[in-house]
């Protein structure tokens, strides 16, 4: 198993030992609730550097009140079996005291990326997500931190944050793992049930089908328009959006540019979200 440590200074001084002995350090944040795409990210980190420090911290900041904080999965025996085999070396779980005690009054608000998207139904995230990734980020100054691309626009906002803050620190982006029908894994699946769970597997399948036709020249309006019609006939209650973005820098999508079709839907109290790559033309 991982150490654990829960205070910002236990984690400075494990991190501050191994940096004197020249490791490196690579970071993977996370709300825990661990499953394989998490431990993908742990695998990556150790590729890059010696030690791997994985956070578990469920955010309140990038909670909307109306959102599922409190039932969020905490699970934090087996995340640390999981860490263990996976052969992360440090665990940080800090309490919601340790990250933001009484008084404490900042927030980072990253522009470029973080407009639209996620941002059009969930104003309050990627702020609640840029001010606790840059507390992590300078409580464990890593070498690397790894991200998945499962959440692509927080990927994007977290490269624009370390950018524009200058934070010594290199983003690494992390391919999405799946199940055998194409679901992303997600903590949130654990709230489908098995019928729900099938409908789920229909997203992955819908936006590679539209991805297919924007590709093959289909207008973006007609294509994503289609997209929306197809996840509620596969049983979606509600789609938030279908959009294509350019890859890099989630500005709109031009037919020369490398692309990102992302999506956000609900299914029952459920929301889930994906997205797949849209080649250039
Ligand atoms: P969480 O949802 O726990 O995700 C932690 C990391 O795992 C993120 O970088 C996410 O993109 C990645 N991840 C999740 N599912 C994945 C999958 N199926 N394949 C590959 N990577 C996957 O994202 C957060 O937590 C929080 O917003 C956080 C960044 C920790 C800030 O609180």
């Amino acid at each position: 198993q991982p150490v654990v440590v829960d205070s910002v200074a236990a984690l400075r001084t494990q991190i501050h030992d191994w940096r004197r002995d020249g490791l490196r350090v690579a970071m993977v944040p996370t709300m825990g609730a661990l499953h394989d795409g998490h431990i993908s990210l742990v695998r990556i980190a150790l590729e890059k550097a010696e030690r791997c420090v994985v956070s578990i911290f469920v955010n309140p900041t990038q909670f909307a009140p109306s959102e599922d904080l409190d039932k969020y999965p905490r699970q934090l025996a087996r995340d640390l079996d999981r860490l263990g085999a996976a052969k992360a070396d440090l665990a940080f779980t800090p309490t919601v005291g340790e990250m933001y005690p009484a008084g404490f009054a900042t927030k980072i608000s990253v522009g470029g990326p973080s407009a639209g998207l996620e941002s059009d139904f969930r104003p309050t995230f990627f702020e609640g997500v840029a001010t606790v990734v840059a507390k992590l980020l300078l409580q464990a100054t890593p070498d690397f931190a790894v991200f998945g691309e499962k959440d692509y626009q927080q990927l994007c906002v977290v490269r624009q944050l370390c950018g524009d803050l200058d934070l010594p620190v290199d983003i690494v982006g992390a391919p999405t793992i799946r199940d055998a029908h194409g679901l992303a894994m997600s903590s949130r699946n654990a709230y489908l049930d098995e019928a729900e769970l099938k409908v789920a597997r229909q997203l992955n399948v819908i936006l590679r089908k539209t991805a297919v036709a924007l590709a093959a020249g289909a207008h973006q309006n007609d294509a994503t328009e289609e997209a929306i019609r197809d996840l509620i006939a596969a049983g979606f209650q509600k789609v938030d959006y279908v959009e294509a973005r350019e890859s890099l820098t989630l500005a709109p999508w031009r037919r020369n540019r490398e692309g990102r079709l992302l999506a956000a839907a609900w299914l029952g109290k459920t929301r889930l979200i994906d997205n797949v790559g849209v080649p250039a033309a």
